[in-house]
């Protein structure tokens, strides 16, 4: 089991300069007793510098929530993996659902994305996650390999994936912990076996919050949670935050 619980906000396109430095300066002020935890913010583009401003005395990381596949070139309104790197950012989250529905991206775009996040020498958190459908039909896990098969390269020393079913993000519905259990033991087989990667962290995303994350996290050899709703009020993550 993991020494501490890997804890990653994901603001989403929330929160303004004023708001960020409001919540974080009161999760600043939460130390858990047995600081068991580890806390990963991953803000907007805009407000990376400004956050990671904020926390340069803590032990809070920044993360980003995206970047793009190539180093650099004409892609308006993108975001180089070399300025986040420089912007103090330890990790990226790719392949969310959101950025595969909305922005179309495909496990091969991710795969890519991957690549040069890892050429950076900066940590992914790859998204993976089945649709209700998919669920309902029992066809979760061949979606789940199909990412996994995709999105990763192998050999790496080491990866950090995000457990996030479609249909839990934002819906208040969560899978039962079995499930959750099931599909931890599928991708870290999967990854071991097949990618032969060794060290593999598994967090679970979609609907976590103080009530449920004692149950599913905290109770459990699951690594930790990505965040997102929750993640915005300082009453949840005053809860969860030092539940660990
Ligand atoms: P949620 O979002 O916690 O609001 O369900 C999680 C996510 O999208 O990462």
């Amino acid at each position: 089991m993991s020494q501490y619980k890997l804890i990653v906000s994901n603001w989403k396109m929330n929160l303004n300069f004023v708001e960020a430095k409001k919540l974080l300066q009161k999760i600043i002020q939460i130390k858990s007793e047995k600081s068991k935890v580890k806390h990963i913010v991953c803000p907007q583009f805009l407000l990376i510098p400004f956050v990671s401003n904020l926390i340069k005395n803590d032990k809070i990381e920044i993360g980003a929530q995206d970047c793009h596949f190539k180093k650099k070139g004409a892609f308006t309104g993108d975001n180089s993996i070399e300025l986040i790197k420089k912007s103090s950012c330890k990790y990226v989250i790719v392949g969310h659902s959101e950025r595969r529905e909305y922005h179309k991206e495909t496990n091969e775009i991710i795969r890519q994305k991957v690549d040069i996040i890892i050429s950076e020498r900066i940590k992914p958190i790859l998204c993976i996650g089945e649709s209700l459908n998919h669920r309902k039909a029992r066809k979760y896990k061949q979606v789940l390999k199909e990412q996994l098969k995709k999105c990763i390269p192998e050999k790496l020393s080491e990866i950090i994936i995000a457990y996030e079913p479609i249909w839990s993000i934002g819906t208040g519905m969560t899978p039962r912990i079995e499930e959750i259990l099931e599909v931890q033991y599928f991708i870290k087989k999967f990854l071991i076996e097949f990618k032969k990667i060794p060290k593999i962290k598994f967090l679970y995303g979609g609907s976590v919050n103080s009530n449920n994350f004692n149950q599913i996290i905290n109770n459990s050899d699951i690594d930790g949670a990505l965040i997102g709703g929750a993640s915005l009020k300082i009453k949840e993550m005053k809860k969860i935050l030092t539940f660990c």
